[in-house]
Order: structure tokens, then sequence, then C-alpha cells
């Protein structure tokens, strides 16, 4: 586990994303400024809860999936978040004790409260490095002490890569990542989007006037992330239409309203 950089004892007064999904979430890890903006976000968008939710439930259905019908029980999950049960290795290791599960993320507080996120099963691993996406060297190397590369992984970018701008090259990371891992990896990978409702957008701002990058992409251009892998049907979809059978208890589909889900989300599988 990587110590490097503790969780600052004054938060500083710029909002963070893990920070706002945690509010969406109903969590608790969450400063003032990130309240006030997440209130904005919600007054502006009053969907971002449910979408946050959708997301969550599509990262629990994907994993379960990888474990049960891929038989996967290697995970990268990079963007983790502020741990929220079920985390992702608590999800992994229900279907296979053994699992091992290296989690990344760029906000400090992720770190601090990673104690949550390295309780697992004894017959199974976990560890957290705390690194940008935009540093996919850093986050392989150390999830090579972990994760043995010559057997498959299932790499997991739920909910992040809308916060990787253009200029950062966001295909060329996810490539370098796809590229570290064998056949029969997979890519578990969802992404906001304006096309189930464009008044997403307005969140997109409120979040870009506090400093908080968000680069939406349509339909085409998340498939751009999924480039070289075979889609595990339905494809990509809005997050709610991704195995619904999967849930634990599954909500009726006529009962979810898509333009309140706002996430593209889709699975790869390295040929
Ligand atoms: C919306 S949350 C998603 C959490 C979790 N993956 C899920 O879907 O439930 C986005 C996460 O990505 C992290 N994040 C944002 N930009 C990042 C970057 N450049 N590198 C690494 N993590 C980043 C945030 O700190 C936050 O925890």
């Amino acid at each position: 586990m990587n110590h490097a950089s503790p969780a600052p004892a004054s938060p500083g007064l710029r909002p963070h994303t893990a920070r706002l999904y945690d509010y969406f979430l109903g969590g608790k890890t969450n400063y003032g400024v990130d309240r006030k903006l997440a209130t904005e976000a919600l007054s502006l968008y009053p969907n971002t809860m449910v979408a946050a939710r959708h997301n969550r439930a599509f990262m629990h259905r994907v994993v379960r999936y990888l474990g049960r019908e891929a038989g996967l029980c290697q995970f990268l999950d990079i963007g983790t978040g502020i741990p929220t049960e079920p985390n992702l290795h608590q999800v992994a290791q229900r279907e296979h004790p053994e699992a091992r599960v290296v989690y990344s993320d760029n906000d400090p507080i992720v770190l601090a409260h990673a104690r949550a996120l390295m309780t697992g099963s004894p017959e199974g691993a976990t560890d957290y490095v705390e690194a940008d996406v935009r540093d996919p060297e850093l986050i392989l190397e150390h999830a090579g002490r972990t994760l043995d590369f010559d057997r498959p992984v299932a790499l997991s970018l739920i909910a992040l890569m809308h916060f990787v701008g253009d200029a950062d090259d966001p295909f060329g990371i996810v490539r370098r990542l796809v590229d570290a891992l064998p056949s029969g990896s997979a890519l578990a990978l969802s992404h906001a989007t304006l096309e189930l409702d464009p008044g997403l957008q307005k969140v997109a701002d409120a979040y870009g006037r506090q400093g908080l990058e968000v680069r939406l992409r349509d339909h085409e251009q998340v498939l751009g992330f999924f480039s070289g892998l075979e889609l595990v049907e339905p494809g990509l979809v809005a997050t709610c239409d991704w195995r619904p059978e999967l849930d634990d208890s599954p909500q009726d589909a006529d009962m979810v309203d898509r333009s309140e889900v706002g996430v593209w989300a889709a699975l790869g599988i390295k040929p």
C-alpha cells in the first residue's frame, strides 16, 4: 500500500469528484465545499443522485458477471472512489474468495479511507495505490506486486474517463492499460453522456466553474475506449440496461427512466 500522501488535515477549499460522488451516494465523507457544489448540481439536474446509484449498481453487476461468467478473479480498479459497501472486492470475493483487487484513485481522501478497501477475505488480497490515471505506468508497476499480469485481469474504469480531457489523451491512456493485460482480460467502463439527457451539461458546467473538468462523450466516442476488444452483450448501453438480471434485487425495467441515468456502460473482452 502506498502511504505517500495522508489526507490533509485541512481539506482545502476545492471540491473533489470523489467526495461529490460520495455525497450523491448518501455518504458522509465530504466537506462543505463539496456539499455546496453537489447541492448546486442537484438543483440544476435533480437526476444526479439517481444516475450515481445506477452507475454504482452497474459496477456490482459487471463484477458479478466477470466472476461468474468469465471466471476472472483479478481486478485493477482505477478511480475507485470513497469506500461504499459493497466495495468491488467484496462483490468479487463473494464469487471467488481468492480474488485479488488493486484499487487506485488520485484523491488523498480515498487513501485515508483505504482500510475499508483492504479488509477482504483471508484467501484473497487487496492493495491500494494513490495515483492519477494519467500515469498508467505507475499504476501498472504497483499493481504488478499484487496481480499476475500473465493471467487475465479485469480493468475497471467506472465513471472515471469523463474526468480526463482530450488534451490528456484519454484513449491513449486506456490503450496503454489494456495493452499491458493478456488475452482474456476485460475492460469494464462507464462514462457520462449528454445523449440520454442533455440536461447533464448543466452539471458539467457547474463542475467546470469550480475547476473540475468534465468531458461528456457520445456513444461513438465511448465505443472508442473499447477499440480492439469484443463487447459482451448487450454492448454499450445505459447503465441500467446492462444485464439488470444480475442485480441482487432487480428493478422493474419499466420503472427506470433512461433520461435519469446519464451514463453509458459496457464490458469488453480482449481476444
Ligand atoms: C464518480 S467517482 C466513481 C467511483 C467508482 N469508480 C464508482 O463508479 O462507483 C470518480 C472517481 O474517480 C476519481 N478520479 C477522478 N479523476 C481521476 C484521475 N485523473 N485519476 C485517478 N482517479 C481520478 C475520483 O477521485 C473519484 O473517486
